[in-house]
């Protein structure tokens, strides 16, 4: 199964994939490409050091519509059978969405759906819950709200900062996305409504 990933920053959980791979971790899956919106984005970097297609697709000048058309066609050129947010700090048109059913995933730093959008590390801290988490999505039209795929808990310490959960929970992230990407490619996922169901060959 061909994955693509989209990555606008450090790019830690395109690295997970990416040792995961090296290390036989991942299946059939095979990462072929990055793109990024952002020039010098650290996860082009590391998709250069991991040999694989490295593509900035410069947003500028084009309307959501027209950059999204833009990624559909490298996504084409690429073959790319999964795709995989990670860290992509843009919004996704609707007709690119419905163009790829059930298979755009995302990964984000809380148990959805609490805590969806920017800064969810630090919306756990204040509202004081003691256990979130990282959870990999499906993405739909909205927010951080696209039915779930698997979540791995982090229990919030008494004496957490924002950087000490902040780190618990990507460590969790970047154990969470691989084990997905991998039951993926090799059984297949089931989308029901709102429950997706992984099929381990
Ligand atoms: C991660 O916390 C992910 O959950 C969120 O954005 C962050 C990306 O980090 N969607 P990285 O670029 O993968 O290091």
């Amino acid at each position: 199964m061909r994955v693509g990933v989209l990555a606008s920053g450090r790019g830690s959980n395109l690295q997970a994939l990416i040792d995961a791979q090296a290390g036989g971790h991942l299946g059939p899956a095979r990462l072929v490409c990055v793109l990024s919106n952002i020039l010098d984005a650290p996860a082009l970097e590391r998709a250069r050091r991991a040999d694989l297609a490295a593509e900035f697709l410069d947003p500028r000048g084009l309307t959501r519509e027209g950059y999204d058309a833009v990624i559909r066609d490298r996504l084409a050129h690429h073959r790319v059978e999964l795709l995989c947010l990670a860290g992509y700090m843009r919004r996704l048109s609707g007709w690119f969405i419905d163009a790829f059913p059930g298979t755009i995933l995302n990964v984000h730093p809380s148990l959805l759906p609490a805590f969806p959008g920017l800064h969810a590390q630090q919306q756990a801290l204040d509202y004081g819950v003691a256990v979130t988490g990282a959870t990999v999505h499906l993405v739909d039209i909205g927010l951080d709200s696209g039915p779930v795929v698997a979540q791995e808990a982090v229990s919030v310490l008494p004496d957490d900062s924002l950087a000490t959960l902040s780190q618990r929970i990507l460590a969790a992230e970047h154990r969470l996305y691989p084990s997905v990407v991998r039951a993926i490619a090799e059984g297949g996922h089931v989308v029901q409504g709102r429950r997706v169901s992984l099929r381990y060959s």
